[in-house]
């Protein structure tokens, strides 16, 4: 693992909707350049950003047509090596996003196995032996090419699935993991990893990672094992990180191998009982809601054997929301965001802030899908920057943007939070920059629960030397006493009342937060 995974605190950019330096109105490679020093001003030392490569742009660029050519509209190969470049001049790493399970249909791998003479692509995807012949409980498609087969996707249309293999293959169309095909496949993608590794990458996010091998592969014993040949590539590049788009860290991190493992969004999961609790019948009872009566043992019952079992191998990646994710701002307020942040920046783990995020970008749900995105198009829109034309984010016509930018009534900006002390975005950098100072707060610091019982909402937790704090709830709350041990604890941080009694009780007023010690 990394060294410089425990400090790390990761910003994801979707370079469409940063920062566009030439006016055309989608983002570029040059306009996260030119915000890298916000970016390490805000606490975050490492940036993941979503599928730059050359596209249709059919699902927003996971949909990839070369994987080794970045996507003209971003800029060029030279300038995402120069992005490397000035990043770390400022000690701020940055992973892409592989995408291992699928290409798009535009690929030209994709384009020559669906030739009807055999060729070195015929087995990189995963195609039955007639043209008639279907594959039960997967989407295919039949009918586009020569070949005569039908072919599986993976997601969209227009993601045919690469061939990693079947768990236990019962077609005669259907390889093992270790034959040459799948094999093949494997070394195909260990170069992409090589080639933007050995150009100053410092890793992958990754797509899609639990689904690799098809079949049944219900306990991902086949796909840990490709991930462990694939890791290999760690051998050669030992600093290079990986974070999983599995939320199975038991799985993903001590099975598979990789660093991280992201906390999803997974209705009734741990994490989505913290601020995204309105997809569960009986209405929104998110913890940090502060009229939800919600209860922080559903987050734990889900989280601490994940923990547990992870721990010793690798880091959970609690996030604020993603690219697929409705903003937090949907549903909870100001305030309610500050708590949930302050929590999931003080949680052992590395986490992931979700552009925007800082300063309470909305959700908008009433746009148009775009590339794909259906309702996540909402979360993917520009970055507010100032209070100029389009928000700062475009100096192009506002027709011409890649989304609308929000410029509704109270739609926030950077500069706008800037000047006020208060506001999330200081408050996110207030936070950051303690993280980074506190041993207590690293990625691998020792995580203890001191008090979590249901129908309480006062949630307590130790890090190392420090004790941290939260009552969602409108009302004041105090510990049992002894939490502490003694008085004269000092308050490195607080949101709202906090203070400590004679007994060793913590005591926080309504909506409040604070890191002791
Ligand atoms: C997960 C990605 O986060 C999502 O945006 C994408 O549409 C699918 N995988 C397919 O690649």
């Amino acid at each position: 693992m990394p060294a410089w995974l425990k400090d790390a605190v990761f910003y994801e950019i979707y370079p469409q909707s940063f920062y566009d330096t030439n006016a055309d109105g989608i983002g570029d490679f040059q306009g996260i350049i030119e915000k890298l020093d916000y970016i390490k001003g805000l606490g975050c030392n490492a940036l993941w950003i979503n599928p730059c490569f050359d596209s249709p742009f059919k699902d927003a660029g996971y949909d990839v047509r070369d994987y080794m050519m970045a996507a003209p509209r971003y800029g060029t190969n030279e300038d995402l090596f120069r992005l490397f470049r000035e990043a770390h001049a400022r000690g701020i790493h940055v992973l892409l996003d592989l995408v291992p399970g699928h290409t798009s249909e535009e690929h030209k791998w994709f384009l020559k196995s669906g030739e009807a003479e055999r060729n070195e692509y015929s087995d990189r995807y995963i195609w039955t032996d007639h043209w008639i012949k279907g594959i039960p409980g997967r989407p295919y498609i039949g009918g586009e090419f020569e070949r005569n087969g039908v072919y599986m996707l993976n997601f969209f249309k227009c993601q045919p699935a690469l061939n990693y293999g079947w768990k236990e293959p019962t077609e005669a169309w259907q390889q093992g993991i270790d034959d040459p095909g799948p094999r093949a496949t494997r070394e195909a993608i260990k170069e992409v990893m090589r080639f933007w590794l050995s150009h100053g990458c410092d890793g992958f996010r990754v797509d899609m990672a639990e689904s690799l091998v098809k079949g049944d592969d219900d306990k991902r014993t086949g796909t840990c094992a490709v991930w462990r040949d694939l890791f290999s590539v760690k051998k050669e590049f030992p600093e290079a990180a990986f974070v999983a788009e599995w939320g199975h860290p038991e799985l993903a991190i001590t099975g598979a191998g990789f660093d991280m493992d992201f906390y999803l969004d997974h209705a009734g999961n741990g994490y989505n009982t913290l601020m995204r609790d309105y997809e569960t019948a009986g209405g929104d009872h998110s913890y940090f809601l502060k009229d939800g009566g919600g209860d922080i043992t559903r987050f734990l019952d889900d989280f601490l054997p994940r923990y547990e079992a992870s721990k010793d191998h690798g880091f959970i990646s609690f996030i604020t929301c993603n690219h697929d994710t409705p903003r937090p701002s949907w549903t909870l307020s100001d305030r309610e965001r500050k708590l949930a942040f302050a929590m999931i920046f003080t949680m052992p783990g590395v986490p992931f802030l979700y552009y925007g995020d800082e300063i309470g970008m909305r959700y908008c749900e009433e746009l148009r899908t775009k590339e794909g995105g259906y309702t996540r198009t909402g979360s993917r829109t520009p970055m507010q920057w100032d209070e100029s034309a389009n928000k700062g984010f475009s100096t192009g016509r506002a027709e011409d943007l890649y989304l609308p930018v929000d410029s509704r009534e109270n739609a926030p900006s950077v500069a706008a939070q800037e000047i006020l002390k208060d506001s999330l975005l200081n408050t996110v950098r207030e936070i950051l920059a303690l993280r980074h100072a506190e041993p207590g707060l690293q990625a691998d610091t020792s995580f203890e629960v001191l008090h979590a019982i249901q129908g309480d909402p006062l949630f307590i937790y130790k890090r190392g030397d420090l004790t941290i704090a939260v009552n969602p709830s409108g009302e004041e709350k105090s510990s049992p006493a002894g939490i502490l041990h003694g008085p004269g604890a000092e308050v490195l941080f607080r949101i709202g009342e906090a203070s400590c009694k004679d007994d060793g009780a913590v005591c926080l007023g309504p909506q409040s937060f604070a890191i002791l010690r």
